[in-house]
């Protein structure tokens, strides 16, 4: 109610170096595929960006939560199918992603499982809040109930299917009816809070077609909704604390999962509250965008900073599902690609506003022509005995500047150069990682360009060797920006740069994004300079003609 919502401190306060980025908590019904990872990673590309700006002596919070939603009668008929004790298949599917997100390095400082101790303690204490201020009511409820979504659906978010059975006309997942005793939340008052939250900050949903979507749907009154299941049908799930005799729903038990990772309900969660961005996917938005800003206001807490709302992936165009064979495992094709080449592709390709296609022919030709050829290439010939037998960073030489200076190759490169740390910033800032690498994809063409223009390898004897180095000094230094700004989209590949280029830990923040003309020779380390390596798929098999048996004639 309002009242409630005055208690609630401005929006947007928090300060620039506070960061604290979630992603949502994923089913353990299935193993993981890469539209899981894509949220993952772009919520690490964020946490790792942030992590860039802050100055290392500044003291600063960073929370970073990824994990897993365990509860419910999903996973409860997920385990009953593989005929697993459901706490044993929660754990093994749990692994699973903890696994992959380890294999893919995202920096997370939580994993969190719904079926953690302070978790189950969290939920209850939320409960307990939203009942102390007459949220909660108890009631005879019956409706159509979506297993696949655990939801509640009202008539008219139903349709009927080709078959002519009941679904969701969002998810388009079947419906069955159900009567029983609910505990329910009066959602119904929050209409204005939630209204007010959404438009108090002028990028609260980002992209912006999501927030629309929100603010449509709050065209309509909001119903109150059910958030109690009988423990009889639903055992697997968190006791409602007043009533040994309910569990919790399963939706309100997931979306607290961020109060949890913040410390609730100890008194230090205060400081770490409220999140400032949360990623999700937008099969979720309503549960982020209406009932988690209701129930944390219901509640006397902040709601978030901001939602980061992002499509989906599709596989030759058709949605990613187990009965098509068409779900892609990450871990699967990180074998032919890398793990790094990966976290490229997605955040290469991906835009937040709409779904995108994933393909094998299209990750390939990616991969090879900007990793390979683009950035690996320019690296490879820099560091090579051929062009750098001493393998140095070298010291750049005035008079080979001035006259490299004059060219408009060099010109183009360094205008590029200087100002791609405020355009990639605020890239990162609007979460258009595919800006960003553009931006740097355009810097190294142009420096591809200054190389072959200038030519180094012409430049021979004692005589050329100043102005050879003075070439591979500045194409050095784009490839240190380079490895500086790609840090947060494929960290692995980016330290593996900056430490051939022998560029000390501490010197790879967004502070250190300022062109140097290098004074003093260091050496290179020695590492390998091969980045990436070029993907070669194997010819596609050649089918053997069937054999014929020859039969002989009898003559
Ligand atoms: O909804 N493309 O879990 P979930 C891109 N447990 N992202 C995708 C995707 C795709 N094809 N498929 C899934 C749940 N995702 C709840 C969330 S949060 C408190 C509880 C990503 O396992 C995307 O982030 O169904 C989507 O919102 C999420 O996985 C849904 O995962
Ligand atoms: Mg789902």
């Amino acid at each position: 109610m309002l009242e409630n919502f005055k208690l609630i401190r401005s929006f947007c306060s928090k300060n620039r170096s506070f960061s604290f980025v979630t992603t949502p908590i994923f089913y353990v019904n299935a193993a993981p595929h890469i539209g899981h990872l894509y949220s993952a990673v772009i919520a690490d590309a964020i946490h790792r960006f942030n992590g860039l700006l802050n100055e290392p002596t500044s003291p600063s919070t960073t929370i970073f939560s990824t994990g897993t939603d365990e509860h419910g009668t999903k996973i409860q008929q997920a385990a009953a199918s593989h005929s697993v004790p459901v706490a044993t298949y929660c754990q093994q599917i749990s692994d699973q992603y903890r696994g992959l997100f380890k294999n893919f390095n995202t920096a997370h400082t939580r994993f969190i499982r719904t079926t953690d101790q302070d978790h189950a303690v969290a939920v209850q204490s939320f409960w307990k809040a939203l009942d102390a201020t007459g949220n909660i009511y108890s009631t005879q409820y019956a409706g159509w109930y979506c297993i696949p979504d655990e939801t509640f659906l009202t008539e008219t978010q139903l349709k009927e299917n080709d078959q002519g059975v009941k679904v969701s006309a969002d998810s388009g997942h079947p419906v069955e009816w159900t009567e029983e005793r609910n505990f329910m939340f009066r959602l119904s008052h929050y209409q204005d809070d939630v209204l007010h939250w959404i438009k108090g900050c002028e990028d609260r949903v980002v992209p912006t077609k999501f927030q629309k979507i929100l603010l449509d749907f709050l065209q309509e009154p909001l119903p109150d909704i059910s958030i109690s299941r009988p423990k009889a049908r639903v055992s697997w799930g968190i006791e409602v604390p007043s009533d040994p005799s309910q569990s919790v729903y399963v939706w309100l038990d997931a979306l607290v999962n961020y109060l949890t990772v913040a410390g609730y309900p100890n008194k230090e969660f205060r400081q770490n509250w409220p999140p400032t961005v949360q990623v999700l996917g937008k099969d979720i938005l309503k549960f982020h965008g209406i009932y988690w800003p209701a129930f944390l206001i219901a509640a006397g807490l902040e709601p978030p900073g901001q939602l980061l709302v992002h499509s989906h992936w599709t596989v030759d165009n058709q949605k990613m599902s187990k009965s098509k064979f068409n779900v892609i495992d990450p871990n699967e094709r990180a074998i032919r690609y890398t793990n790094e080449g990966i976290r490229y592709f997605l955040l290469r390709e991906g835009v937040a506003h709409s779904d995108g296609n994933y393909s094998d022919t299209k990750i390939v030709r990616i991969l090879n022509a900007e990793l390979a050829d683009t950035l690996g290439n320019l690296l490879s010939r820099c560091c090579g005995k051929v062009l750098n037998p001493g393998a140095v960073v070298p010291a750049v030489d005035h008079a080979s500047l001035e006259a490299l200076l004059a060219l408009e190759v060099t010109q183009k490169m360094l205008d590029l150069l200087n100002e791609l740390p405020d355009k990639v910033r605020l890239h990162y800032q609007q979460y258009n990682f595919h800006l960003v690498v553009d931006c740097v994809v355009h810097l190294l063409h142009a420096t591809n360009n200054f190389f072959e223009t200038t030519a180094p390898w012409k430049c021979k004897g004692p005589d050329g060797k100043p102005q050879l180095e003075t070439i591979l000094a500045l194409t050095m230094e784009v490839l240190r920006h380079t490895g500086i700004i790609l840090q947060p989209i494929v960290p692995l590949l980016s330290g593996q740069l900056l430490d051939k280029l022998n560029v000390a830990d501490r010197c790879r923040l967004w502070r250190d994004l300022e062109v140097k003309f290098n004074q003093e020779e260091r050496p290179l380390a020695n590492l390998n300079a091969v980045l990436f390596r070029r993907i070669v798929l194997p010819k596609p098999e050649t089918v053997p003609e069937p054999r014929t048996k020859k039969v002989k004639r009898k003559n």
